[in-house]
């Protein structure tokens, strides 16, 4: 998942919301509002049995344990895939073939320019008050330093507004850490996307951020950093909450703090592609509901969580569907995004490519933001394409997925194209440690749950297929 956060503090403000009205916390959408969907709402509770089946085929059928399973193969074959590298393509060959051996074959790709920054050697040394090595990640596309590195004293700011605070001919010459307080994803990031341009704007001469976690076991989180035109780009790189609150304290006690940075890389342009996969609906092929999830990764850790598992609910959907003969009204296509990480590359090809036919987006979903147990959906759209899609959550009570949480710019790629007012969702799911291993090397296999993959593929087949097969669009 690259910015846009916004559904930590959406969940906060629904919660803060029902102890308010003195409900209990977690009550559904459709019970907060008053819903009349009329006759739909019989149409949908008829889709019961379809969701039975699906979730039979998944939780104890042939498909048990198998995201999971292709997740690893995938996982263990390719390891991390970054925007541009040869490995990045050689997977996305890969799924393509899985996805044939299905007999699934209304298969595209569309190539587009994508950044490919290839980190090499990077260490940041303390000399002063103390000599300590500081883990580091450098920022994606980060300028490297010169070859002997940059060497100056720290200051520390929590935030934009104390760096604006302080006279420019403190911050001249320095290196600023930021180190503001995780609080939420997004009100926390802009440290990470922006302080390299705020900092030198100031005249810093390399910017650095206390990783964007509320965990860490000495583990630096990398992510993406936006230089901005006419300010100089200086390097940019993520320390640990460990060594950051150690250079705060330092700081604080009126310590010099001096670093050697030393950071190499290289920045080129490659060519990608997004991947569509169709299944075609029976009646109203033009019509698409699109699920999807990222195919590329950050260069550390293996990107199982972040989006291997979104990418493989994603898969599952039309496989699942196929192999049990269900065939929706709608198209349902599979998306997998490229260079996601670097900047929503492959989502902004996508809707440029296709902003003409968007209204035949009839709903569009994304799982970016981890594949732990599902809880519902975080959606956008009006009231009543919001009560539509609460009523088909009420069909998933048993396995605990009916929260709509309501969310005018869910997910990361999608929200490129939600932004255009195409109504949609991203997976709400039971994700309090994503930000735990996101952009770091603890991004493996062992963050997922074979249980937790099949609540999810379940889910988001059958809610995709609802959509797809009901008998009026969403509307919008
Ligand atoms: C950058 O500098 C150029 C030349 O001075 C100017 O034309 C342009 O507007 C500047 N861009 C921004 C974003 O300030
Ligand atoms: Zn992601």
């Amino acid at each position: 998942m690259f910015v846009k956060v916004t559904i930590l503090v959406k969940v906060i403000v629904f919660l803060v919301f029902f102890v308010q009205c003195d409900c209990a916390p977690k009550k559904k959408y459709s019970e907060l509002k008053k819903c009349d969907i009329g006759q739909l709402a019989d149409e949908i509770a008829s889709y019961d049995a379809v969701v039975k089946d699906i979730m039979d085929y998944v939780f104890s059928g042939p498909f048990k344990n198998q995201t999971y399973d292709e997740l690893a193969k995938f996982v263990d074959k390719f390891g991390a895939r970054p925007s541009g590298s040869d490995v990045l393509e050689q997977s996305i060959d890969y799924m393509i073939k899985l996805t044939r051996d299905e007999d699934i074959n209304d298969i595209v790709t569309e190539e587009l320019e994508v950044p490919e920054w290839i980190r090499g050697e990077e260490q940041i040394t303390m000399l002063e008050p103390r000599k300590k090595n500081i883990q580091l990640l450098g920022l994606g596309k980060s300028v490297s330093t010169p070859e002997e590195g940059i060497t100056a004293e720290v200051i520390v700011v929590s935030n934009f507004e104390e760096l604006a605070a302080t006279p420019d001919n403190v911050v001249k010459g320095k290196i600023v850490l930021f180190d503001p307080v995780f609080t939420t994803y997004s009100e926390t990031v802009v440290h990470r996307s922006q302080g390299a341009a705020r900092a030198a704007e100031k005249g810093a001469v390399a910017s650095l951020v206390r990783s964007i976690t509320p965990f860490s076991i000495n583990s630096p989180h990398t992510g993406s950093q936006s230089y901005e035109e006419n300010i100089t780009k200086i390097p940019t790189a993520a320390i640990t909450l460990e060594d950051s609150d150690l250079i705060r304290r330092m700081y604080n006690r009126g310590e010099k703090v001096v670093l050697n940075i030393k950071m190499f890389s290289e920045l080129n342009n490659k060519t990608s592609r997004n991947t569509l996969i169709d299944l075609k609906g029976r009646e109203l092929p033009e019509k698409l509901v699109i699920v999807s999830g990222h195919i590329d990764s950050w260069d550390v850790g293996q990107g199982a969580m972040d989006d291997g598992g979104g990418m493989f609910i994603s898969w599952a959907a039309p496989v699942i569907l196929k192999r049990l003969n269900l065939r929706p009204k709608r198209t349902i296509r599979t998306i997998f995004w490229t260079a996601e990480e670097l900047g929503l590359i492959g989502a902004k090809a996508y809707e440029e490519k296709h902003r003409n036919e968007s209204h035949n987006i009839n709903f569009i979903m994304e799982s970016d933001e981890g594949t732990f147990a599902p809880l519902g959906l975080e959606v956008a759209g009006n009231q009543e394409a919001r009560c539509i899609i609460a009523e088909i959550l009420k069909l998933f009570e048993s396995i605990n997925a009916s929260t709509l949480v309501e969310d005018d710019s869910p997910g990361s790629d999608i929200a490129v194209i939600i932004n255009t007012g195409v109504p949609g969702a991203s997976l709400y799911n039971a994700n309090e440690k994503y930000f735990w291993f996101h952009h770091t090397e603890g991004d493996t296999m062992n963050v997922e749950d074979p249980k937790e993959l099949d609540l999810g593929a379940a889910f988001w087949t059958a809610v995709a297929y609802i959509i797809a097969d009901l008998s009026i669009d969403i509307p919008r």
